[in-house]
């Protein structure tokens, strides 16, 4: 299966620099995953027709359209011609308090709207230090259980998300082994993408490792030359 990378543009960009992007990715013929910002949705869709790269939105209401003062319904961003949308984020779950009980109402809501979640799990490094890191990425695909259409799992250590420190090869390969006989047991079988400080030097080995099946890149998606080389790098596996 062809290597995914998935771009996380988050609270980044303007308009202009989003849809430049977009074209240039379009023009190189390339494959990837777009989460821009929500004022950023409509451009660049128009900028991505007819290539073969997907959008997303960064996050969901967890309500049906109505009184919901700030929020973006599941359907809005269908209609905006998204098709895939980030559920469980870390800046979500740890930023904004997020809860497991909040992201399964989101991910029934996409799910119900046609959108396939790209749902992010991970563990803190105070988590990861005392010996929970598999107990908290268990308990995060919990959330799953039952659901069909989940386009992707993204393991993010927390402790790896921004911070120029990225996990192993050896502890991203062990932790997306663990996820794959988890999701196993939830009667998923679900491609399972890496994020954390991914750059062009350490994409390649990352994406070597059979049981990592793509990337999840915020920093270094925001620069052309950086996201093509992490994609040239996927590009190598196949
Ligand atoms: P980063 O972000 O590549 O900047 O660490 C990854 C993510 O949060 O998805």
């Amino acid at each position: 299966m062809p290597k995914i990378v998935a771009a996380n543009w988050k609270m980044n960009l303007r308009r202009q620099s989003a849809v430049e992007l977009a074209w240039a990715l379009k023009s190189d013929g390339r494959k990837c995953w777009l989460f821009p910002a929500f004022p950023h949705l409509a451009p660049v869709h128009d900028a991505l027709i007819g290539s073969e790269l997907t959008l997303g939105a960064q996050d969901v209401s967890p309500d049906a359209d109505g009184a919901c003062t700030g929020d973006v319904s599941a359907e809005m961003l269908a209609d905006t011609g998204c098709t895939l949308v980030l559920v469980g984020h870390s800046e979500r779950r740890h930023g904004h308090g997020e809860t497991a009980e909040l992201l399964a109402r989101k991910l029934k809501r996409a799910l119900e709207a046609g959108l396939k979640p790209l749902y992010c799990v991970g563990e803190t490094l105070e988590q990861r230090k005392a010996g929970k890191a598999q107990a908290v990425v268990k308990d995060h695909l919990s959330t799953l259980a039952g659901t069909e259409g989940i386009a992707a799992v993204a393991y993010e250590p927390v402790w790896a998300i921004g911070t120029g420190e990225t996990a192993t090869p050896g502890q991203a390969a062990e932790m997306h082994a663990f996820i794959r006989e988890e999701l196993k047991k939830l009667g998923l079988r679900l491609p399972i993408l890496y994020g954390g400080s991914v750059k062009p030097e350490n994409a390649l080995e990352l994406m070597s490792h059979p049981d990592v099946d793509g990337v999840l890149v915020g920093g270094a998606s925001l620069e052309l030359t950086s996201l093509r080389a992490i994609d040239d790098a996927a590009r190598e596996i196949e």
